[in-house]
């Protein structure tokens, strides 16, 4: 047993990791959501426990399965309670992977009573929410940052631009391009981009192991 202990790569490494989506309510009944699973999350924390890490996983709305029974599970709704439970936390982790779906913006007002149909269309006033992951970049100190990049167009540029504007150490670029990559599926494409614009592609695997290959990445960096 004592001779496993020491091998596993993450032994006394604290990680905290975001995943899943966030709903903005814009009445008792209604939220502003997204298609985000957690999934992709949820098989970074599993993987990152099998490694020996003291993992808190804090979680959006998901339906996913969370089977390794040391994972400290945080579960929120929204985007300013996932801000929340990210700072109860994240100055005292080795390494934050931000998987999380957040959303943008969430309604400026949340209707007290549900909101009766009326006219042809209904406007709803919308206001950024604040950013968790460049909130956690500019206090980071020890922690290695690790954040996702949804792109669309100029995925590359987009990620790195990212990277450094929220001062990461690497970035997990998903391509919803491909496929067998994106929110629902099993499975994902990912190319990651370090801080010294080393780009790393990968093929379409498993989130199992598109995990893997984060999280022996980020020892690697680690421990250079
Ligand atoms: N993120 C966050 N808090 C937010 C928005 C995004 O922590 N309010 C994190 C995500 O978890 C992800 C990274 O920031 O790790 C990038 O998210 P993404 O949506 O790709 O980028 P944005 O900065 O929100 O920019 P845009 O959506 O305009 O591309
Ligand atoms: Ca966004």
């Amino acid at each position: 047993k004592a001779e496993i202990l020491k091998t596993l790569p993450l032994r006394n490494k604290k990680i905290l990791i975001t995943a899943g989506p966030t709903y903005e309510a814009i009445d008792p009944v209604r939220f502003i959501g997204n298609h985000s699973s957690g999934k992709m999350g949820v098989a970074i924390a599993e993987k990152a426990a099998l490694l020996g890490a003291e993992v808190t996983l804090v979680l959006g709305p998901s339906s996913v399965p969370i089977s390794d029974k040391s994972i400290e599970v945080v579960r929120v709704i929204s985007a300013n309670e996932m801000y929340e439970a990210v700072h109860q936390v994240f100055e005292q982790v080795d390494i934050a992977i931000f998987s999380a779906a957040v959303a943008d913006y969430r309604p400026a007002q949340i209707a007290t009573e549900k909101i009766k149909k009326k006219e042809s269309t209904l406007t709803i006033t919308l206001e950024k929410t604040k950013d968790i992951l460049a909130s956690a970049g500019l206090i980071k100190k020890q922690q290695f940052l690790v954040g996702f990049a949804l792109e669309t167009q100029n995925e590359l540029t987009n990620a790195k631009k990212k990277l450094e504007k929220k001062n990461l150490d690497l970035i997990v670029l998903n391509s919803l391009r491909d496929k067998g990559a994106g929110f629902k599926g099993d499975t994902n494409k990912v190319t990651l981009v370090d801080k010294d614009n080393k780009v790393t592609p990968f093929e379409v695997k498993s989130k199992a192991d598109v995990a893997t290959d984060i999280l022996e990445h980020i020892i690697t960096k680690i421990h250079a």
